[in-house]
């Protein structure tokens, strides 16, 4: 079990590159299954969930081969259309795979993707779709199963805006005959990413980024290169990382229209935020910040892949904030920990009251999941005294090199 040590106190200074984008290359990834040519995706990062994904394609019969921050993959002589459970169960967007292999196969078996702390993550709407456009769909013994003898392009209203919903629905209709329209489809920058890159290998959509997405099936898709956008939750992160620590931080390689909500947030809360040419300088080192009320929202509202660090922002700042989580059920693993570290939260359902103090105590924590991670590491950089991370895995596999780029920031990094 790995951990990370860190002593608090001290103000992050200097310069940060962010990463290529997580949820942008993931279903990038899974998207190449469709290609009967060669893949070359660059600005990868290196995370474990991209090596779960990386491992599903080959099993499925993919060459995928890295260079760097290059990802190679040859889906010529994919023929398998199953995922087995144990890759499933490791990683959630494994599902995304199902999309692909019914549009090129218009055949797939996929085992339920393993739920996560944050919620049971159902696939109801994904199988909704699917059968919508005519694929026929089977649930047994854990496992999902399409087949599709007779598909045609359909109008899909989905119940809610799902972000791997709406792109595994893309993708099963990109080979599908007819025109497919999905209305309140999610409109995340990593779905208009993913459109860039389909349409590069000769697809035609239109939409996406809006809650409209039109898909007219073509017959079939070739090689392509394309770079993944980068990582906006990572560069968040490190936009709190400046605040939380009173520094100075430059963070560099974003995409300003996707870090909006953020942008807005701290300015609201006080920061000074300098936008430049490729990136923006978070000026953190004042003690008056105001504290804020936040509400998380699909996009373009305010992530709930920032909930977590924003509370542990929230956490030192005087005065009640009140976070309300409302896209999963589970998403407050990380305030039992922050309380640990001394931080005042309360908690009602999805509402959590915040009374937010000059200090924090560096004590012995765990990393739940994902954000609730990196929300700790950030409390950490604020405490007084060392603050010890259990399970750090669970960041590592969102956050590339993030140990480097602490070190990098001046960040006390005790082991
Ligand atoms: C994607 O997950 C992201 N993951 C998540 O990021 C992100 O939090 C989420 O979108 C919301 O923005 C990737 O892109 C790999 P959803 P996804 O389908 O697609 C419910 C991170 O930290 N729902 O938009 O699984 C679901 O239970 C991760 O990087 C159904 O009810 O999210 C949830 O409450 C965490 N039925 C809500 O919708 C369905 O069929 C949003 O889920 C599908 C989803």
């Amino acid at each position: 079990m790995n951990s990370l040590t860190l002593k608090g106190g001290r103000p992050l200074k200097g310069q940060v590159k962010i990463s290529g984008s997580k949820n942008a290359t993931l279903p990038i990834m899974a998207a190449s299954l469709m290609s009967s040519g060669e893949v070359i995706l660059s600005g990868v990062p290196e995370l474990e969930d991209i090596n779960v994904m990386s491992d599903a394609l080959r099993i499925l019969g993919a060459k995928v081969k890295r260079e760097a921050d290059i990802l190679i993959i040859d889906s010529a002589n994919v023929s398998a259309v199953e995922i087995p459970e144990h890759i499933s169960r490791k990683m959630r967007a494994s599902n995304l795979v199902m999309g692909a292999l019914l549009g090129r196969f218009k055949h797939a078996r996929v085992a339920y993707p393993g739920g996560c702390a944050i919620g049971i993550r159902p696939m109801d709407l994904h199988l909704k779709g699917f059968r919508n456009l005519g694929y026929e769909l089977i649930e047994e013994y854990g496992f999902m199963e399409g087949n599709g003898h007779s598909t045609i392009g359909k109008e899909i209203l989905l119940d809610f805006p799902s972000v791997g919903a709406t792109e595994n629905i893309i993708m099963a209709a990109a080979l599908t005959p007819g025109v497919t329209i999905i209305r309140n489809a999610a409109r995340e920058p990593e779905i208009v990413d993913m459109q860039n890159f389909l349409n590069r290998m000769g697809a035609k959509i239109r939409g996406a980024g809006l809650d409209t997405i039109c898909i007219e099936g073509v017959d079939r898709l070739g090689g392509v290169e394309h770079g993944v956008i980068p990582d906006r939750i990572e560069a968040g992160t490190f936009m709190v990382a400046a605040a939380i620590s009173r520094g100075d931080i430059y963070i560099e390689n974003i995409v300003l229209e996707h870090i909006l909500p953020l942008i807005a947030k701290l300015k609201e809360m006080g920061l000074e935020i300098l936008l430049c040419s490729s990136g923006i300088r978070v000026v953190g080192n004042n003690n008056n910040y105001r504290p804020a009320d936040i509400k998380t929202m699909p996009y373009p509202g305010f992530p709930t892949d920032m909930q977590a660090q924003m509370m542990a922002l929230l956490s030192t700042v005087r005065g009640t904030s009140i976070v309300v989580e409302t896209i999963f059920e589970n998403r407050f693993m990380h305030v039992q920990e922050l309380r640990r570290m001394g931080a005042d939260i309360k908690t009602e359902g999805k509402i959590a009251i915040i009374k937010g103090k000059n200090s924090l105590e560096g004590t012995n924590v765990e990393a739940t999941d994902l954000r609730a991670g990196a929300a700790l590491i950030l409390a950490a950089l604020f405490a007084d005294g060392e603050t010890r991370i259990a399970k750090i895995e669970h960041i590592n596999r969102g956050y590339e090199k993030i140990h480097q780029k602490l070190l990098g920031l001046g960040a006390d990094i005790i082991s």
